[in-house]
């Protein structure tokens, strides 16, 4: 009997990332039947039952899901670089902030740009990131702050999927920082935040994710606490930027929520990782934002690991603290800089990502999730990791369906 499908790719290494006590869940089996954008079924060559008119021959070259980027803030106006010469003559982060430039530079910037220009930009910085193997991106609102400007940016994130071969997962960043015009009256941004902006981003499904900047140049414990509870009355997922610049633990609040993530932690106290484990949220590692801001304190690496927490890592790409548009640049500085090993790793832009995200059906190669797909000219799969600039996939697939140019 055979049975039809839409392409078969034969003759390749599988590092499924699926757990399966396997190093990179490598699989014996080297072909793999693929129909509806998922995969069919991964088999033997001598058990070929599967029909196609397209058939691939992989030429012993590795397979790998597509990368999953589960924290970036890739739709804004203007850039930072001016930001930058002043970090160079000492100005730290969050004394920038402080003085009205930072995150507001780029509200202001975002603001005034048109939809259209908004969205060409992002394209670009997407397509850097598509080239790069990945088929997955999360897209953060957060420099617009006012209702229509926040509105426009998830929007114009969503629309990025029209256009480009990827899935963009939207998530609402209201509480990034507070707007020049609220700002003698922070509370009553959080409250605009909780009962205007989040209702309507949850009746329009304009983000599937609330998040939040828990820090002294960002919003309070208490701040963020009513922000989760918002958002959890309106069945929106949590994430929060946490423990980034100091320990107000946050993490350890957004893990009472159940939070899909925990993101930065570079002064994440030990302690709380118990309640991380327990809650089953993922650490998000940025350890572009770590290089670029010069940061000497690193995630307590050891001790999640210890705890068994699943350790995601992502490009942070965003205007002022990671303006990063590679992965796989990042995914080297997890290991020179946080000493992740070249698997852990791997299974953080993989499988640890797609959780980030709280999605199911990516990050794996496994019958019946979605079919994302790239082949690596390597010997290794350690090589993506080990070597900066040196690979681009030789082949790839969105939902089954084979991108040409990205
Ligand atoms: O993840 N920490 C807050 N948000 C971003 C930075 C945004 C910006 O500087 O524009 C981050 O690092
Ligand atoms: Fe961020």
């Amino acid at each position: 009997m055979t049975i039809q499908c839409d392409l078969v790719i034969n003759n390749v290494r599988i590092a499924s990332m699926q757990n399966n006590g396997e190093a990179y869940g490598l699989l014996l089996q080297t072909s793999i039947a693929i129909k509806d954008g998922k995969v069919l079924a991964i088999f033997d060559p001598s058990q070929d039952s599967y029909h196609s008119t397209h058939r691939v021959d992989g030429e012993n070259k590795w397979l790998l899901p597509g990368f999953v980027d589960c924290h970036t803030h890739l739709v804004y106006g203007g850039n930072r670089a001016n930001e930058f010469e002043q970090r160079l003559q000492g100005k730290s982060y969050a004394e920038i902030a402080q003085q009205g430039g930072g995150i507001l530079g780029t509200v202001l910037a975002t603001r005034q740009a048109s939809e259209q220009s908004l969205l060409a930009s992002a394209i670009k910085r997407a397509t850097r990131l598509l080239e790069e193997g990945v088929t997955c991106i999360e897209v953060k609102s957060g420099y617009g702050l006012d209702m229509d400007t926040e509105i426009k940016m998830l929007k114009v994130a969503k629309q990025i999927a029209e256009y480009l071969p990827v899935t963009i997962e939207t998530t609402y960043l209201g509480a990034h920082t507070v707007p020049e015009e609220f700002r003698s009256n922070p509370d009553d941004y959080v409250q605009f935040v909780c009962e205007q902006v989040i209702p309507i981003v949850a009746q329009q499904k304009l983000a599937g994710c609330v998040d939040v900047f828990c820090e002294s140049i960002g919003f309070s414990y208490e701040q963020c606490r009513k922000i989760f509870s918002a958002a959890q009355n309106h069945q929106l997922h949590i994430k929060a930027h946490v423990e980034q610049l100091s320990d107000l633990k946050g993490a350890k609040l957004a893990a009472q929520f159940q939070a899909l993530s925990v993101d930065h932690i570079e002064y994440l106290d030990p302690q709380d990782i118990s309640a991380i484990k327990q809650a089953g949220s993922v650490a998000v590692l940025l350890p572009g934002a770590f290089y670029y801001l010069n940061e000497t304190q690193k995630p307590p690496i050891a001790e999640l690991r210890a705890h068994g927490v699943p350790m995601a890592i992502a490009t942070d790409l965003n205007p002022g603290s990671s303006p990063v548009a590679s992965l796989l640049t990042v995914m080297n500085m997890a290991s020179v800089l946080f000493g992740l090993t070249p698997e852990e790793v791997l299974y953080g832009v993989t499988v640890h990502a797609a959780q980030a995200l709280g999605l199911e059906n990516k990050g794996q190669i496994k019958p019946g999730l979605d079919a994302d797909l790239c082949l690596w000219d390597i010997e290794h799969p350690a090589e993506l990791v080990y070597g900066i600039n040196q690979h681009r996939p030789d082949a790839k697939w969105f939902a089954g369906k084979a991108c040409k140019s990205i």
